[in-house]
């Protein structure tokens, strides 16, 4: 037997519909913002991944699922977003036609990560890129646009960790003052982090395999005065409007990020990031477009699903027609679908068993109701319900029981 790829899962039931919840919370507060949806392929050259997610990052080091296709060409599933956005961006010509733009994309992402729990493959991504400003305001906006969806959605326990990686300008001193730091060190650090020592020596501060390694001495960021002026304003707009932390060592997994990182973290595992973005204002013109200045997100759909929980949906009510005979089988049909069209949720029945089969199948979704249809029914325009949790039944002129059953 064919079995399911391992880091991949079959998603349904309750999972199923909260993913439905959130991608609906998310839906309403884009338009509330006037973020608009981009639909990008799943599928694109891998050397658009490797160039802009990065070649030091992990990502692209080893999790990416790249191949070469039936016209030799090199191509690679999507393991993020943002790379794909800003190229679409580019393509269809939107920095010389409407260069501040808001963006917001659903989909699936791929990254062959060692599986575990909160980890997978394939996982869904909802994000949001926004083009063309390098105001404060944007970062501020995004972050509280990502806020929005989550408490939308229903999501209260987590925590927001931002931090400013500066720029151009200052992190070149940064970096080195680290690569200083570690070097006496060297031995001490994971073999992953002694590669990360010279190409990305910031990503050392979030190892997550065998954890930081620094003391009291570890070097602190000094921010340029154009970047330290951008990171107090947007405290400051957020001040009061979202709790959040600065987190001096949230350096996020990502080549392209410059100022402003953030994430949403839910919970103390290795995994708790349920959402992570930050500024990229390098990466549009390192793109071949012009310089267009970016801050975007992507929220880890099933984390957020995860860290929720479950909740008490509001009960509506669900109904199972029951057809006695095969002569009441059409007469049956009509009611099902008028029970339907009055908004009342009715589950597909078939009237292919006999009366105990069907009865079993209305217990085993759980309806609440059922509306038997026999001979007596049909030569009177009537149906018979059923209260499936008192055992009480009663025959209503069908116009009668269409109403009730609406009603309740
Ligand atoms: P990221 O931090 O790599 O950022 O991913 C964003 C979120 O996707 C994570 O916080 C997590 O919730 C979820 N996620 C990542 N990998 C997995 C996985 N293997 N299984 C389940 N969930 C996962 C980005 O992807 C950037 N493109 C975000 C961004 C947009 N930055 C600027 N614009």
């Amino acid at each position: 037997m064919s079995k399911l790829l391992r880091g991949f899962k079959d998603i349904f039931g309750k999972e199923a519909t909260a993913l439905t919840e959130l991608e609906n919370s998310a839906r309403k507060i884009f338009k509330l913002y006037g973020v608009e949806e981009l639909r990008i392929p799943a599928l694109e050259l891998k050397e658009l991944f490797v160039k802009f997610t990065g070649d030091t990052t992990d990502i692209v080091q080893k999790e990416m699922y790249a191949f070469e296709d039936n016209g030799g060409r090199l191509v690679a599933l999507r393991p993020e977003g943002t790379p794909g956005v800003a190229r679409a961006y580019i393509e269809n010509n939107f920095p010389n036609e409407n260069p501040v733009k808001q963006f917001f994309y659903i989909g699936n992402m791929y990254r062959a990560e060692r599986p575990q729990a909160g980890r997978y493959r394939e996982f869904e991504q909802i994000g949001a890129e926004f083009f063309g400003s390098s105001a404060p305001s944007a970062d501020a906006q995004a972050i509280l646009l990502l806020k929005d969806i989550v408490k939308d959605f229903g999501a209260t326990d987590y925590k927001v960790k931002i931090n400013s990686l500066g720029c151009d300008k200052c992190r070149p001193a940064y970096r080195q003052a680290l690569i200083e730091y570690f070097k006496s060190s060297k031995d001490t650090l994971c073999e992953k982090c002694q590669t990360r020592l010279e190409k990305n020596p910031l990503r050392i501060l979030d190892c997550k395999i065998d954890g930081p390694k620094f003391d009291a001495n570890l070097p602190v960021q000094k921010l340029c005065p154009e970047c330290l002026e951008h990171f107090e304003e947007v405290k400051k707009l957020l001040d009061g409007k979202i709790p959040f932390e600065v987190d001096p060592r949230l350096v996020r997994g990502l080549d392209y990020y410059s100022r402003t990182v953030f994430e949403f973290q839910a919970g103390s595992g290795a995994q708790n990031a349920i959402a992570g973005g930050g500024r990229y204002d390098g990466l549009v013109k390192s793109m071949g477009g012009p310089q267009i200045p970016a801050v975007g997100w992507a929220l880890g759909a099933e984390r957020t699903v995860a860290a929720r929980g479950q909740v008490n949906e509001p009960k509506e009510i669900k109904v199972f027609v029951v057809s006695m005979d095969k002569a009441c089988n059409l007469y049956a049909f009509d009611i099902m679908q008028e029970i339907r069209q009055s908004g009342v949720q009715t589950p597909c029945a078939l009237f292919d068993k006999n009366l105990k089969a069907q009865m079993k199948q209305a217990d085993k979704i759980k309806a609440d109701y059922a509306v038997i249809i026999g001979q007596s029914e049909l030569n009177s325009n009537t149906a018979v319900l059923k209260n499936l949790e008192t055992g009480e039944q009663k025959q209503y002129p069908r116009a009668e029981l269409v109403k009730l059953l609406k009603d309740k």
